[in-house]
């Protein structure tokens, strides 16, 4: 029996599998999960996703902008990435008589197609593996300068793996031609709002559509009337077929950050202290926000964009801190890195690296959470109001929830920044004037009267003084999460020692905004007990929230008569009996920020949806994917069809499209 055991042990090392759907892939690597991704429903080889001998699934994907992902879609350059990922570039083209945002836009040719100054997108194309190279002593300046030389429009890379156990080279080739082409309202892609956001059931129609440029000869070109649309080397075909609970799906796309491999008390550091007081701090002013916005429309509009902003990642942290404590995974974690700890005690590489990484936590906490309460509270206030805010009609009617801000920040401010990191010229500050209130009122008036405001000048110089000492401290710039030079390197240790002791696991890099796949399936989740949440929404959801007193619930007309007249053309489905239309769906893909706009794709590559968010309990997938909560959330492509073809009767652009 116990012969047995272990040759299924061995076995399972061997294969190491994934027990759920966690996990990023590199592409260039896809080959070492091809068999797992096949036994679960895949039909494609691991050339079909990366190649560099031929056109493959990475020629259809893009970094869009720096920040989300996109993918193309036609022949000619059609890109579809999320409503809010190009937000922006909507926004910068809208006016009160041209309300984009409102109303949407629909390029009904190519010359109505806008441009877009400063924004642009990245194709892969390719990813080599120079750990070697660089151990040898090549020079990093020498290889990315090499490799952009490689072709026009080029930009390279060096990214770490496994804190710096290895290391990537990225080519990309970058276009900045890229044209908005269409835009559904608001109402349709951001419905729902700030109330539905990391919500499921949703009913948010996220797109937006570009085009991508090109020179005559297809290269990349700066803005041109000249330039014409790019020719992708690769195209997503596009299915229409609808999905059902269990269909394997796979995402293709740039996940931002995540801290999959952090001890225990860095998630404790999240869960307990960081997350907490982060919340805490933008709840009250998000009170403060949204009670301006209720007291009068020019102030709604005016904190929109603000309110959107500050309420995302403070409802993100409540649904993490929510999913880490009621999976126990402070617990898990401790639990694991003994188990470490006691393989590790004989090895005299790995025996103290768990000590040293609590005592290095231990050393840093305050000095970071300092940073991070800084930047909560005094970085979000400005130095000065700028000419043109000045010149606004709303400007004198923010006076009164600015004021509250100052005087609730900086109140924030000296409540939980620790003592020993605070600005000596704050404490002085608010010791001259009696008490913090008296402070942040006396610099406010300098600040809201305009020209020079020299006690909050010098306090923002004070401030990045203090942050610039904590740099120090930590010995790093990069200083995105809890992290210091010295954890770093003793991460690269501790990793190299997992992967050595847990031989079972199924190792992937954290996340850092390069390209992985992820793949799953369609699948629902028990949101609470005996309470199942079905995979799949449809129009019926959204007749059933409209209601045109609520900002974010108030459709545009033209879908009400298209669901009182079930006039959903080819898109319609029927579901329990009932004719309707598909509108997002829900898979248990291991995606996090960045992966917005990423398609999802079928076992055969087929485009399916377009990701953009999570439920709220399951974003605690950035530090540890729990299989039975964890899902992504997309928008359903025959919902995105049905939009272009009923409400933007724009049809001429499915023409375009390969639909299958
Ligand atoms: N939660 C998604 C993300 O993290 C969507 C955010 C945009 N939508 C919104 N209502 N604020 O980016
Ligand atoms: N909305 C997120 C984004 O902009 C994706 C949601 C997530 O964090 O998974 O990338």
């Amino acid at each position: 029996m116990k012969r047995i055991l272990l040759t299924l042990l061995t076995f399972f090392a061997a294969v190491a599998p994934s027990f759920a759907d966690e996990g990023m892939w590199l592409p260039s690597l896809i080959a070492g999960r091809i068999d797992d991704m096949r036994a679960k429903g895949f039909r494609l080889t691991a050339e079909d996703i990366y190649s560099i001998n031929r056109a493959s699934m990475k020629d259809a994907v893009v970094l869009f902008n720096g920040g989300c992902t996109g993918e193309l879609i036609s022949a000619e350059g059609l890109l579809l990435t999320n409503h809010h990922c190009g937000y922006g570039a909507i926004q910068a083209h809208s006016t009160v008589e041209h309300d984009y945002l409102t109303n949407g836009f629909w390029a009904k040719s190519r010359v109505e197609e806008l441009p877009n100054e400063k924004l642009y997108v990245r194709f892969l194309v390719r990813m080599e593996d120079v750990t070697a190279r660089l151990a040898a002593g090549e020079n990093r300046a020498e290889i990315i300068r090499k490799a952009t030389a490689e072709g026009k429009g080029y930009k390279a890379s060096i990214e770490q793996m496994y804190y710096g156990n290895q290391f990537f080279l990225f080519v990309y080739e970058q276009f900045d031609d890229v044209r908005l082409v269409a835009a559904p309202p608001s109402s349709i892609g951001k419905f729902g709002g700030d109330t539905d956001n990391w919500i499921w059931p949703r009913h948010t129609g996220d797109f937006s559509m570009f085009r991508v440029y090109a020179s005559k000869d297809n290269k990349p070109a700066a803005y041109s009337p000249d330039n014409v649309p790019y020719r992708p080397k690769k195209h997503f075909t596009i299915s229409t077929k609808g999905v059902k609970e269990g269909d394997f799906t796979m995402i293709y796309g740039f996940p931002g950050n995540t801290q999959e491999y952090i001890l225990s008390d860095a998630v404790s550091y999240i869960a307990e202290r960081s997350d907490p007081t982060k919340i805490a701090i933008r709840t009250g002013r998000l009170d403060i926000i949204s009670a301006a916005q209720a007291s009068d429309p020019a102030l709604r509009i005016h904190y929109a964009a603000k309110h959107a902003s500050v309420a995302n990642a403070w409802k993100k942290w409540q649904g993490e801190v929510l999913g880490i404590i009621r999976r126990g995974t402070i617990a898990t974690k401790r639990n694991y890195e003994e188990q470490f700890a006691a393989w590790a005690k004989e090895k005299p590489a790995y025996s103290h690296v768990v000590a040293d990484l609590k005592a290095e936590y231990a050393r840093i906490s305050d000095a970071y959470f300092a940073r991070e309460i800084t930047r909560e509270t005094l970085d979000a206030l400005p130095k000065q109001y700028s000419a043109k805010e000045r010149g606004e009609a709303v400007f004198e009617k923010r006076k009164a929830t600015e004021q509250a801000l100052f005087v609730y920040l900086f109140g924030e401010y000296a409540r939980y920044c620790p003592v020993q990191y605070q600005v000596p010229e704050f404490l002085e500050g608010v010791a001259k004037a009696g008490s913090t209130k008296a402070y942040a009122e006396q610099l406010f008036k300098q600040v809201w009267q305009g020209g020079d405001a020299p006690a909050m000048t010098a306090l923002k110089k004070a401030t990045a003084r203090m942050q610039k000492h904590i740099t120090w401290l930590l010995g790093t710039r990069s200083l995105r999460n809890l992290n210091s030079k010295r954890l770093n390197e003793l991460y690269t240790t501790y990793i190299r020692g997992l992967r050595e002791w847990d031989t079972k696991r199924a190792f992937y890099p954290d996340a850092n905004l390069t390209l992985r796949v992820a793949y799953g399936s369609i699948a629902g989740y028990e949101y609470a007990d005996g309470e199942y949440h079905i995979p799949q929404t449809t129009v019926d959801g959204i007749i059933a929230k409209d209601n045109p007193e609520i900002y974010d619930y108030n459709i545009p007309q033209s879908l009400r008569d298209l669901y009182a007249k079930k006039d959903y053309g080819r898109w319609a489905i029927t579901v329990d009996g009932r004719k309707t239309a598909p509108v997002c769906f829900l898979a248990s893909n291991h995606t996090t920020g960045g992966n917005s706009g990423s398609p999802v794709l079928n076992a055969n590559g087929e485009l399916i949806g377009v990701n953009f968010d999570r439920t709220w309990r399951s974003t605690m997938s950035d530090i540890a994917f729990d299989p039975s909560i964890c899902r992504n959330i997309a928008v359903d492509i025959r919902f995105v069809l049905l939009v272009i073809d009923k409400i933007g009767k724009a049809g001429y652009l499915i023409d375009e499209m390969t639909l299958k």
